[in-house]
């Protein structure tokens, strides 16, 4: 099991030390054109998450390429590029300029601002992506989709390698004026009210497919990454958890086996699954 951040939880050059504890980094979202984002506020906090609007900033695919990249290389450890776009053909170009020595895999962001995430839209940006690289290809969902499965299975025709679940939910919170905190009114809802979302959207992805599938939503300690794995998670990235804890990620890998261990599980691959299959109760 990898244990990941989500994309957008941690900017490996500021925190150097955060990213090498984790087995693979995974960059914020990269689109064709630079973006400065939405305007602020663009962070809430909400009774039980974090709102974002950080309208996907990022400084474009070419500084991305000339610049953040090598030094992300420097770290010396894998790196996943998160690719972003408004068309299929924005994505693929993006995957057809990362060389096959420059980046471990790609982590197709589907859940950008004005995609449509049917699963023929996804299909197709994942099929032009295909034919653009021989890098492994996760195709990122959001847990909007409404049938998670279709579009699991959707994506894994189109040519995926893998799938990851889940992008944040869109939310609103509002003052004590009762407007809107985030200036772009609606964000992305993360953290913990996240996981019961997250454990559906990955349990059904997992009774649709065989693919590695990265599971991520809410996590907050062991237990909660524990849940992704019985609901069929292969690896689980931690998100917002990052912003309020810098050691998460040893602590998470020491409570995981201590909660497979308290769940009756001796070793943490027996664990994997295990909440994929129908509950059939005595009597029933
Ligand atoms: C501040 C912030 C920025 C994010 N930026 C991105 C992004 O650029 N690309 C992406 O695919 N997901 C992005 N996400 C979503 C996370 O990767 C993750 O899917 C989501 O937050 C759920 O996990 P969590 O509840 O553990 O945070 C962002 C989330 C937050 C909180």
């Amino acid at each position: 099991m990898l244990l990941l951040n989500a994309s957008g939880c941690l900017d490996a050059l500021t925190a150097p030390e955060i990213a090498q504890a984790l087995d693979a980094f995974v960059t914020k979202t990269v689109t064709p054109e630079p973006r400065d984002g939405s305007p602020p506020p663009r962070i809430a906090e909400t009774d039980a998450g974090m709102l974002n609007a950080i309208g996907l900033a990022n400084p474009g695919r070419e500084r991305f390429l000339a610049q953040t990249l090598p030094r992300l290389r420097e770290l010396s450890m894998p790196i996943w590029v998160s690719v972003g776009g408004f068309s299929s053909r924005d994505y693929a170009e993006t995957c057809e300029r990362l060389a096959r020595d420059e980046a471990a895999c790609i982590e197709l962001n589907l859940s950008c601002p004005n995609v449509d995430e049917a699963p023929e839209a996804a299909a197709e940006i994942v099929s032009a992506c295909r034919s653009a690289t021989a890098l492994p290809l996760y195709a990122k969902l959001s847990p909007h989709a409404w049938d998670i499965g279709e579009t699991v299975r959707a994506v894994e025709a189109a040519g995926a390698d893998g799938i990851s679940l889940v992008n944040t939910l869109r939310g609103v919170a509002l003052g004590a004026d009762l407007r809107p905190t985030l200036a772009r009114g609606a964000g992305g809802y993360s953290g913990p009210a996240l996981k019961p979302v997250a454990l559906a959207a990955v349990r059904a992805a997992r009774q649709a497919t065989d693919l590695p599938i990265v599971g991520m939503g809410g996590v907050w300690n062991g237990r909660d990454a524990l849940e992704l794995v019985a609901c069929g998670a292969t690896h689980v990235a931690l998100g917002t958890l990052l912003f309020a804890d810098p050691d998460a990620p040893a602590r998470i890998r020491a409570e995981l086996s201590e909660e497979a261990e308290r769940a009756g599980f001796d070793r943490l691959e027996d664990v994997f699954g295990v909440a994929v299959g129908a509950v059939v109760k005595a009597g029933n």
